[in-house]
């Protein structure tokens, strides 16, 4: 089989390359990426060399591209990572994550449509739901939560699982969808919630809580992500949607506390800055569908896989020393001086 992925060089489609490779090593991956800011070759270089691996540098909304890719490579599946991912940065300027995030994934259904691909599979998530309040933790996102987005990021992801939807009632394109919750573990970009603080740990700065540091996110550790689409991909009913999370809910401030902990840093460290706007409360999965239809569950508990990250942070110094030096530093100053 050849499978293109898209977005494979950023945090979540490496982990999934890496994954696909180790556990089909019949299989063809094509990687497909633009390599913005959050797209690292260096993340790929252990695969790089491989037979059955490819990389193809190149923009998803690139119509001409993506169909002349198609074209040559004929691939029985596509699985799209390829995102605009952040929310902060989709507060600064959201132009960029319609486009990618919608007129990218237009692009690529379109193409799967005229070559004939057995399975598209969308990768979204839980953030379309919008958000929970504090006060119900009996509550959770299941599949038929109604979409009920916060911020043009997840606006522009629930659009565009509309759009897959759609494309598989209307010209029936055998499609499925994820949705998971909070991804964490290697290869994350050092401005989500982890990375970022481990990193500032490791570099005695701040750390920047927003607001009270009492929202809450439902942590699954990334292999277990790349797993569950793995399943999906082979035995997921097509039009279906599912949600992937493994009942790991934990307030910011807890997990940041728990990184000082672990790094042996002192919590005066915490500053607590402007809030952000529109910030969801509380996203917590529901995984019954993914459990009962597929037999998915989480392997790795948060207590095992922050303690790996934590370690791949400290022995991957030059992996995440390159960002925080680069043009990253511009983003950095921007988003939280004065804050
Ligand atoms: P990321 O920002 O780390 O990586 C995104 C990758 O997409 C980068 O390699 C980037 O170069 C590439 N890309 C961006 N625009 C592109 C374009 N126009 N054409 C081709 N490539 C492009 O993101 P991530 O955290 O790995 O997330 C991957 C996917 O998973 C996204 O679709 C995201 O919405 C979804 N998701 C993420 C999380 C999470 O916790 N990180 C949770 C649920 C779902
Ligand atoms: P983030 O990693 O950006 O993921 P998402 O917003 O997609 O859930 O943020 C996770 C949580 O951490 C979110 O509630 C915002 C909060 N946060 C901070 O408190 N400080 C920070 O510097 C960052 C980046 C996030």
């Amino acid at each position: 089989m050849t499978i293109i992925v898209t977005g494979g060089a950023g945090f979540i489609g490496s982990n999934f390359v890496f994954h696909m490779l180790r556990a089909h090593p019949e299989d063809r991956i094509v990687c497909l990426d633009k390599l913005t800011y959050a797209g690292n070759l260096t993340t790929l270089a252990p695969v790089m060399e491989m037979e059955n691996f490819r990389f193809v540098k190149g923009d998803i909304c690139d119509r001409e591209a993506v169909f002349s890719l198609f074209a040559e490579e004929r691939p029985d599946v596509v699985v799209n990572f390829a995102a605009e991912s952040h929310v902060d940065r989709s507060i600064e300027d959201p132009g960029v994550f319609l486009r990618t995030n919608i007129l990218g994934t237009q692009a690529l259904m379109d193409a799967s449509r005229q070559y004939g691909v057995k399975r598209y599979h969308q990768v979204s998530t839980d953030e379309v739901y919008g958000d929970l309040p504090l006060d119900r933790p009996d509550l959770f996102f299941t599949e038929e939560t109604p979409i009920h987005t916060s911020s043009p990021y997840s606006a522009s992801k629930a659009s565009a699982d509309l759009l897959v939807m759609a494309y598989h009632r209307t010209y029936g394109l055998p499609a499925t969808i994820s949705r998971c919750s909070n991804n964490y573990g290697p290869y994350h970009f050092p401005e989500k919630l982890i990375p970022l603080m481990i990193i500032n740990c490791l570099n005695d700065r701040p750390l920047p809580v927003y607001g009270t540091g009492e929202n809450v996110r439902d942590w699954l550790y990334v292999e277990d992500h790349c797993k569950a689409i793995d399943l999906i991909l082979q035995q997921g009913r097509v039009g279906e949607v599912y949600n992937i999370g493994g009942h790991n809910e934990m307030r910011n401030i807890d997990i940041v506390r728990l990184i000082c902990k672990a790094l042996g840093k002192p919590e005066s460290l915490i500053t607590y800055v402007t809030d952000r706007k529109g910030h969801d409360l509380r996203y917590a999965i529901d995984p019954t569908k993914i459990h009962k239809e597929l037999g998915w569950l989480p392997e790795t508990k948060f207590a095992d896989g922050i303690q790996k990250t934590i370690q791949w942070y400290l022995e991957n110094r030059e992996w995440w020393e390159a960002i925080v030096s680069g043009e990253y530093q511009n983003y950095y100053e921007r988003m939280y001086a004065g804050r």
